[in-house]
């Protein structure tokens, strides 16, 4: 099959054939129907994350596809259903799965792949073993996966759309439902409007936030923002956000969630928020950096600072869930798809990404 393959560090993918096994024991065969980038591909790219790459690494960890086949003992998921992938993929036994927390299973990096000894899932044409980004690797035609990172959807549900659920909008959205709990009438700042951004934003609408303030450097990702439920817009080189933030809302809003994966943004969002408020970090700041915020403030303010995990799913449930959202007309995510590309584009797509000029370009693989 056809896959897009990070080699090195040199910034970009090459386009190749690799070969995808058959499914063993547990896994579920996909065609991949279309796939989105995310920036945590991007930081694997750029270099942000390298440190953490094992190369050669098939990226693309948002996607959407049709089940081909599937291997013994696989239970609820058939050839010909239609599928959303996510990567927080889950033993089912651990204390952290056994208690709701299955978003940061204990066993993931053990059960995501395949048992030791094994031969690998994908090997590239000179026989290398390719690895599976976050145990998916969705910028290939084809998806070899462990059945607990697959959700059977509705065949209602178009799939060029629930493949943005597979990331970014069940991050965006469930770091409002489930890591900080929104409450109806609270105030919101969402620092970053990429796809994950504008996920928390239609997720703080929904939930009945009074105030929702989106903050970006890209005029354009602001009047986006505003057209998917953003209050108020604020741009961080018309002067310091958190002064504005503080401004708007008359001394700071009861959520914050930076959605960039910056040290200086995530100290904003802390800044952001009044006594008694709550900072949401989703954006994968750079391995080794660290955050600070005045220590006083914790207690004194009461304050909350929290980071959020694929926005605490548990995606088996969730996904099908926002798939109605969309078809009841209340999640946007026609609007969120700036471009459609091909697998060949796909290294234009991250560049349009780099760029801030798409809230998410998604590729179409043509099936
Ligand atoms: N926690 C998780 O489980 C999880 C899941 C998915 C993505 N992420 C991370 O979330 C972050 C966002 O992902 P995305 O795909 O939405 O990215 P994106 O590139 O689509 O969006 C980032 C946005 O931030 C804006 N921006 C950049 N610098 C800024 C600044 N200084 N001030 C204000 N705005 C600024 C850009 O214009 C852009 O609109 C990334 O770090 C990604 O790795 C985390
Ligand atoms: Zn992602
Ligand atoms: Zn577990």
């Amino acid at each position: 099959m056809r896959a897009a393959v990070l080699r090195d560090n040199s910034g970009s993918l090459n386009v190749e054939d690799i070969t995808i096994d058959k499914p063993e024991r547990y896994e579920v065969l996909i065609q991949t129907v279309a796939s989105g980038l995310c920036h945590s591909d991007l930081h694997f790219i750029d270099g942000s994350w390298s440190d953490l790459a094992i190369y050669p690494m098939l990226l693309g960890h948002e996607a959407s596809g049709v089940v081909q086949a599937v291997g013994e003992d696989v239970v609820g998921i058939e050839a010909g259903d239609h599928v959303i992938t996510c990567l927080s993929i889950f033993c089912g036994y651990c204390d952290r799965c056994l208690t709701g927390h299955s978003y940061i299973c204990s066993q993931r990096q053990v059960i995501s792949d395949r048992p030791i000894g094994e031969p690998p899932r994908l090997v590239d044409s000179d026989g290398v073993a390719v690895n599976q980004f976050t145990g998916l690797g969705s910028f290939g035609e084809e998806m070899l996966v462990h059945q607990n990172g697959v959700v059977k959807i509705s065949p209602d549900m178009p799939l060029d759309r629930a493949a943005l659920i597979g990331c970014g909008v069940t991050t965006g959205v469930g770091a409002v439902f489930r890591t900080a709990e929104v409450k109806p009438g609270s105030t919101v700042a969402v620092i970053g409007c990429g796809g994950v951004g504008i996920s928390a934003i239609q997720g703080a609408h929904l939930a009945g936030a009074r105030q929702i303030i989106a903050v970006d450097l890209e005029p354009q990702k602001l009047e986006w923002a505003v057209q998917l439920g953003a209050t108020h817009t604020v741009n961080p080189n018309d002067g310091d956000p958190v002064m504005q933030v503080h401004e708007l809302t008359g001394g700071g809003v009861d959520y914050s969630f930076e959605c960039i994966g910056l040290k200086q943004t995530a100290e904003q969002s802390f800044g952001m928020i009044r006594q008694g408020g709550a900072a949401t970090i989703i954006g994968m700041v750079p391995l080794g950096e660290n955050i600070e915020v005045p220590g006083a403030d914790l207690f004194l303010g009461s304050k909350k600072l929290q980071g959020s995990m694929m926005g605490s799913n548990n995606f088996k449930v969730d996904m099908p869930q926002l798939c109605d959202l969309y078809l009841g007309g209340r999640l946007k995510l026609d609007e969120m798809v700036s471009r459609t590309i091909t697998l060949d584009e796909i290294n234009d797509g991250f560049d349009a990404m780099k760029n801030g000029e798409v809230v998410r370009a998604v590729i179409d693989f043509g099936t």
